[in-house]
């Protein structure tokens, strides 16, 4: 069988993982997805880095609609980043019948309900593995591995930036804003590191994951958002000293209100016991908790950012969608009313 032939929008940190794991472990993966995976051409700002990085294998442009109104390819994979140009991007691809793998977990929080009904009414697969958590596979936790389950809460550290910077200012004495730049030199930091440090990049992975866990559609507006950057280095020192460390929480869980069920969705900094599990998480890593019926508690551990590691989560999806698995990106069931947020205590 020939190829499957993918196009890729953006070369930077995640395209060029992306790139280099496929070339890598092509024999493996080529038997995972019963057919070889083909990076055919790539849409990048600048041509001759994008050169040097695919080795001068590859159709280099600088259009992206070049690549998604080209009638070859058959998967769209956007790394761009950003919404409106992202969102103008997919919804053409969409258009055009190919399936489109994303890691903009900005433009899935934001357009997330109008690009998934796009592609339902087309029949093409939009998968996002790698919007959330790196690669900690924890979409496809939500939505296949607890499919039989219903969800109570999600709740877990989901920026790798900002724990990055608590855990090296707690260890190191650091000060956040060289913290911050190291970050941003190891590939960790979006291109607007504030979207990291207030909380919004969290808010964005965590509208996602409510909307899989909970059957609802994406609604990062009703989100409670709250950064680090009121916390000082005397913040987590007096912390230690009671027996806490501060980590930036992503909470999403199942509340009653006078109207019914609704559904919460919350980012801010949280004291949590040093003797939990989730309070050592440190780095850049990502871990999520999963608090559901018939399984219990569940725990996803692992890299939350940087080249490779969200790399391995574009891929799993490249492989998902060559396979052909499924035109459903998640299950829709009914909209639950969502209510204002209230700050209560969770138990981690
Ligand atoms: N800036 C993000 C983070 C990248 O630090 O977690 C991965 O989504």
């Amino acid at each position: 069988m020939k190829p499957i032939r993918v196009g890729l929008l953006g070369i930077g940190t995640v395209g060029a993982g992306t790139f280099n794991v496929l070339q890598r472990n092509q024999e493996d993966i080529r038997r995972r997805a019963g057919r070889g995976i083909e990076i055919v051409m790539v849409a990048a700002r600048n041509t001759e880095r994008a050169r040097q990085l695919t080795g001068g294998q590859v159709d280099v442009v600088t259009d992206p609609f070049a690549v998604v109104n080209d009638p070859s390819i058959d998967i769209v994979v956007e790394l761009i980043g950003g919404y409106e140009l992202p969102r103008e991007l997919v919804l053409k691809a969409i258009a055009n019948g190919k399936h489109v793998v994303t890691a903009n977990k900005a433009l899935l929080a934001l357009h997330g309900n109008e690009i998934f009904a796009a592609a339902q009414e087309k029949g093409v697969m939009v998968a996002f593995e790698a919007a959330v958590a790196g690669g900690v596979p924890i979409i496809k936790a939500l939505r296949e591995g607890l499919t039989a389950n219903r969800i109570e809460s999600v709740a877990g550290i989901i920026n790798g930036t900002t724990n990055f910077i608590l855990s090296e200012m707690r260890d190191k004495g650091l000060d956040f804003a060289t913290v911050l730049k190291q970050a941003q030199e190891l590939g960790y930091a979006e291109a607007d590191p504030t979207f990291d440090i207030e909380g919004v990049d969290a808010a964005h992975k965590l509208t996602i994951m409510s909307a899989i866990a909970f059957g609802i559609p994406v609604q990062f507006d009703k989100a409670y958002i709250e950064g680090i950057s009121q916390l000082q280095a005397v913040d987590i020192r007096y912390a230690e000293q009671l027996g806490y460390r501060i980590k930036l929480l992503g909470i999403t869980r199942r509340t009653q209100t006078e109207s019914g069920e609704g559904i919460e969705l919350r980012v801010h900094p949280t004291l949590i016991p040093t003797a939990r599990l989730i309070a050592n998480v440190e780095g850049a890593m990502n871990a999520v908790l999963v608090q559901a019926d018939a399984v219990g508690a569940s725990l996803y551990y692992g890299k939350g950012a940087g080249s490779e590691p969200t790399a391995s989560a574009v891929i799993a999806d490249l492989v998902d969608v060559t396979r052909l698995a499924t035109v459903d990106p998640y299950c829709r069931v009914p909209h639950l009313a969502f209510q204002p947020n209230e700050m209560t205590d969770v138990a981690i």
